[in-house]
């Protein structure tokens, strides 16, 4: 994940992109707007703001978004929670509200002054930074229908093994697809800005979903409905499930833990503090699952250091490796012997052989880039992974047995997602940042050349591709408040089907997630 020695501006990207640098996850990405201008809005100490402000906020906002803001009903108003909303768009919103939504207009009770002043309050670092303790996650559980309550039987008739879940964030939404018909089965609400990609049951049966403010909710795909919520944190970045299916690790920003909980109803076993052992707290970018390794691994953004914790072990001790560098988007090979981890500031990729607990090579990768979206192929008899790049425009070719990069293609600007499927000939990446963000590339993996460029719909972002489960189609999103998915034939590239979504993100095929499919994140 989810910028080199470089420039500010970079760093200042890199800082709202770090959010969004999640293998697989992707579901929270900025608008092209806030990253390529590389905004952030500056945040003050709340022991700035005046006594009058804290007051309008406790009298106006503190009922649905929490006295200390952690939220309520509404959204958490953190900074942390803050990081993708731009201090003009939350003044828009406080003015004018939201349409559709509990957030009513305050332009007719407060003045220009103090709206803009409430602003810059919820963008304010608390004196005290709010805590959430394991009481606070237990008091939070809700189980909607304990296990073994709903029938197995699928309300639906589907291959169940060919369904999508399609994240669209416009409307806090996902929608249950056929991946053979590409009809709708279900559209539903999910909790408010999900993050990191949702991840299935080893059956496929439920669909885990973590939200921004750690929220953390088991959906039941046969039955249609939520089965148990709780919430883990006040900011989280995303979860991962075991491989036996039976844990979900959630990772946390704020407060900086890792919590483990059983998948049964989502209670919680253990909550992990992330400390390193001097005492210096972490925030968590990432935590991935290692199925051969049955354990979990965490990127820590504020600490040199790589988790591990084996769930096969009842003791669920933490095994640190130390690493040269802060290390916070990862790539794992298929035996997940290897983690390949970017590090922060340079523009290299290190290989951490996770047996011997050491860097074994560096990877000479310029710009920026995204490992966690890597995916990895067979070429001439060998294995590549191949790499899209956050701030330049091309992709990295890497041989797995040298860790030499063998080939750099050009491409028409930075990109977020690359895809494949193993019956594929083709390698997708978008073009997710700058000007050309409404193209996609089509690689030939065989030539390792872009073989097409298409652009589905100028002018809007055309982003993240996922196969269907036998490879034969490609589904695109069109990023955008009025979008799209469209499915291409995977072999002609011809168009099969539009479906207009609400800013569509990120969509996950059954079969593709549950066998850790090269062609995808996992
Ligand atoms: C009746 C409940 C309610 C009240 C009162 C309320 N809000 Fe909200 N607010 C919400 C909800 C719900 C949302 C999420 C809307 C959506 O789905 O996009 C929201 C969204 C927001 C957002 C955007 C958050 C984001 O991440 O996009 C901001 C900023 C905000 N509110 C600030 C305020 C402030 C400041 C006040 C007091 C002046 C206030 N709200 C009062 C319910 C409320």
């Amino acid at each position: 994940m989810m910028i080199a020695t470089r420039l500010t501006l970079l760093r200042r990207s890199k800082a709202l992109l770090g959010a969004f640098l999640i293998p697989g996850l992707l579901l929270s990405l900025p608008s092209n707007h806030a990253v390529a201008a590389g905004q952030k809005t500056k945040s003050i100490s709340a022991a700035e703001v005046s006594p009058e402000t804290i007051q309008l906020y406790k009298d106006n906002c503190g009922d649905c978004h929490g006295a200390n803001r952690t939220g309520a009903m509404g959204p958490a108003l953190l900074p942390e929670n803050l990081s993708r909303l731009r201090m003009k768009k939350a003044v828009d919103v406080i003015k004018n509200g939201r349409a559709a939504t509990q957030m009513p207009a305050f332009s007719q009770q407060l003045d220009d002054k103090q709206i803009s002043a409430l602003a810059s309050y919820v963008f304010s670092k608390p004196d005290v930074a709010p805590t959430w303790t394991e009481k606070d996650i237990q008091a939070s559980h809700i189980v909607y229908h304990s296990k073994g309550t709903l029938p197995d039987k699928p309300k639906f008739e589907a291959d169940l093994k060919n369904l999508f879940i399609v994240v669209e964030l416009e409307d806090h939404s996902a929608t249950l697809l056929n991946g053979d018909t590409f009809e709708p089965i279900n559209r539903f609400k999910t909790r408010f800005a999900l993050h990191g990609g949702p991840k299935y049951s080893p059956d496929g049966r439920y669909v885990y979903f973590a939200s921004r403010d750690g929220w953390v909710s088991k959906y039941d795909i046969y039955n249609m409905t939520f089965v148990a919520e709780i919430r883990a944190a006040i900011n989280t970045r995303n979860l991962a499930i075991s491989k036996d299916g039976k844990y979900a690790m959630v990772a946390n920003y704020l407060p900086q833990t890792l919590v483990l909980l059983d998948t049964a109803d989502l209670k919680p076993v253990k909550v992990f503090n992330v400390t390193s052992d001097q005492g210096q707290p972490s925030r968590v970018s990432a935590v991935y699952t290692a199925p051969p390794r049955n354990s979990f691994i965490a990127a820590l953004k504020d600490l040199k250091e790589v988790w591990e914790i084996p769930y096969d072990q009842p003791e669920l001790n933490v095994r640190k490796i130390t690493v040269d560098d802060y290390l916070d988007d990862f790539f794992f090979d298929q035996s997940y012997k290897h983690l390949i981890g970017a590090s922060r500031d340079s523009k290299d990729g290190q290989v951490i052989d996770l047996d011997l607990g050491k860097k074994i090579k560096t990877i000479d990768l310029a710009g920026m880039p995204h490992l966690g979206s890597g995916i990895t192929w067979e070429y001439k008899g060998r294995t590549v992974m191949a790499t899209p790049n956050l701030k330049d425009g091309q992709v990295s070719v890497i041989d797995m047995n040298t860790w030499e990069v063998i080939k750099r293609i050009e491409t028409k600007g930075p990109g977020f997602f690359m895809r494949s499927h193993s019956n594929s000939k083709y390698a997708w990446v978008d073009v997710f940042f700058g000007p050309n963000k409404d193209l996609m590339h089509v690689i030939n993996k065989e030539t390792l050349e872009i073989e097409k460029t298409l652009q589905p719909i100028p002018g809007k972002t055309a982003a993240h591709i996922e196969f269907t489960k036998d490879g034969s189609h490609a589904l695109m999103s069109i990023w955008d408040k009025d979008g799209a998915l469209i499915v291409y034939d995977a072999d002609t590239l011809e168009e099969v089907k539009r479906l207009p979504m609400k800013k569509p993100s990120g969509k996950y095929n059954v079969h593709n997630k549950t066998t850790y499919a090269s062609g995808t994140s996992h």
